[in-house]
């Protein structure tokens, strides 16, 4: 069966579904699978753009050989080095060997000590441009986006933008590969927990990245990942705005580790006091069961979080530690947090939850408040407080 689907004219899609891969880098969940992008060019001279998993390649070559009926291809260009996209640079190589590797200087170090590859190398810069015959491809840096040698493809001719992990998504394409053939309603949250999870550190390069490419006229994007956008270019260019900015909803994300329920009884104390508060979008979490996957989206989406953790071994609850390790790591801006939580004898939990509040530079809403054992009257008395002044805060925000 040939795979390669034309999207444009001499333009064809050779991605691939990943539904067996359980973590994505290893580290986020997949419920919804993965697909890889690649792209190929018919032109005078053929150019793909971007590869695949190594792990998925099962056709992969086969369906070039498909989509070109036996000429040779004459570039390939690296947008992105991570292993999920270069992933097939080899067997291409051993398959087309006067292939001319396109890329910029920092992609050539990472395709050496990656696949020890280092002929044959074509280095682009800021604006530079190669000609296919009727198709013109012009290459712009965006570092960061996800890595520091990311470059995005600009076909000018059909003001197509290969995007690389811009614009991505996780979750497979069933059937569709447009934007309007998809299910968008469905791949909503799998959308944005790319974003957050995979991008989401690089908020300012990707607004550098938004500003540099907006003086483009852009009738498709090409991204790595997800559909491909052509009918709903700027609601994803909106939203790729929204989140790097940091914008935020009236929301709050309460999040707990709890080891006998005490500090989750405070979680549910302070989570009523909100609502009663006028507070309604409020989600709780357990750390010690949903992945930091889904709790770092859902704090991208609202601008209140808080967050409670027993002591356990002198410091924070193992899941918690992991949580706000990876939420500082990242240096997610924009939040409001306040912090509470329980010891049996020594209070370390909310001293590093303090900790982290100063690490981590988020405003601290209210009066911590620690438990002895469980909570007694006194500290329902401050998880109402720190209900009421989270939710004053947010209604003077909003
Ligand atoms: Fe899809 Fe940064 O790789």
């Amino acid at each position: 069966m040939k795979k390669a689907i034309q999207i444009s004219d001499k333009i064809f899609w050779l991605g691939v579904n990943d539904r067996r891969t359980h973590l994505f880098e290893n580290y986020w969940p997949l419920p919804k699978g993965v697909a890889y992008n690649s792209y190929l060019i018919d032109d005078d001279k053929v150019a793909i753009i971007d590869t695949i998993d190594s792990g998925v390649m099962d056709d992969y070559l086969e369906n070039i050989e498909d989509a070109i009926n036996g000429k040779t291809v004459d570039y390939l260009i690296i947008n992105h080095m991570e292993p999920d996209h270069s992933g097939a640079i080899k067997a291409i190589i051993a398959k087309y060997p006067n292939i001319q590797i396109v890329g910029n200087k920092k992609t050539f170090p990472m395709l050496e000590r990656f696949y020890g590859i280092k002929e044959n190398l074509l280095e682009v810069k800021e604006g530079d441009s190669i000609d296919l015959g009727t198709h013109k491809l012009n290459f712009a840096m965006i570092p960061m986006v996800h890595w520091p040698e990311t470059m995005v493809t600009y076909e000018s001719t059909n003001k197509i933008l290969f995007a690389g992990d811009a614009f991505g998504s996780f979750g497979t394409l069933d059937g569709g590969i447009f934007d309007y053939q998809v299910d968008l309603e469905y791949l909503e949250d799998e959308m944005a927990r790319y974003y957050s999870n995979i991008v989401g550190k690089y908020g300012g390069p990707t607004q550098t990245a938004l500003k540099k490419l907006s003086g483009l006229e852009i009738d498709m994007i090409c991204a790595t990942h997800g559909p491909i956008w052509k009918e709903h270019i700027p609601e994803i260019i909106a939203k790729y705005d929204k989140w790097s900015k940091y914008e935020t909803d009236e929301g709050v994300v309460i999040v707990f580790a709890s080891m006998y329920g005490n500090t989750e009884k405070m979680a549910d104390y302070i989570a009523r006091e909100l609502v009663n508060n006028g507070i309604k979008k409020v989600r709780i979490f357990d750390s010690s069961k949903t992945h930091p996957s889904y709790i770092i989206n859902e704090i991208f989406k609202y601008r209140g979080v808080i967050l409670g953790s027993s002591t356990y071994n002198g410091g924070l609850f193992p899941t918690m530690e992991t949580l706000t390790n990876e939420l500082c790591n990242m240096g997610i801006k924009n939040h409001v947090l306040s912090v509470f939580g329980s010891h049996a004898w020594a209070g370390a939990g909310v001293k590093n939850l303090l900790k982290f509040a100063e690490n981590i530079k988020w405003e601290l809403i209210g009066e911590a408040c620690d438990s002895k054992c469980s909570p007694h009257d006194e500290e329902y008395a401050k998880c109402k407080d720190i209900a009421e002044q989270m939710a004053k805060k947010l209604k003077e925000l909003y």
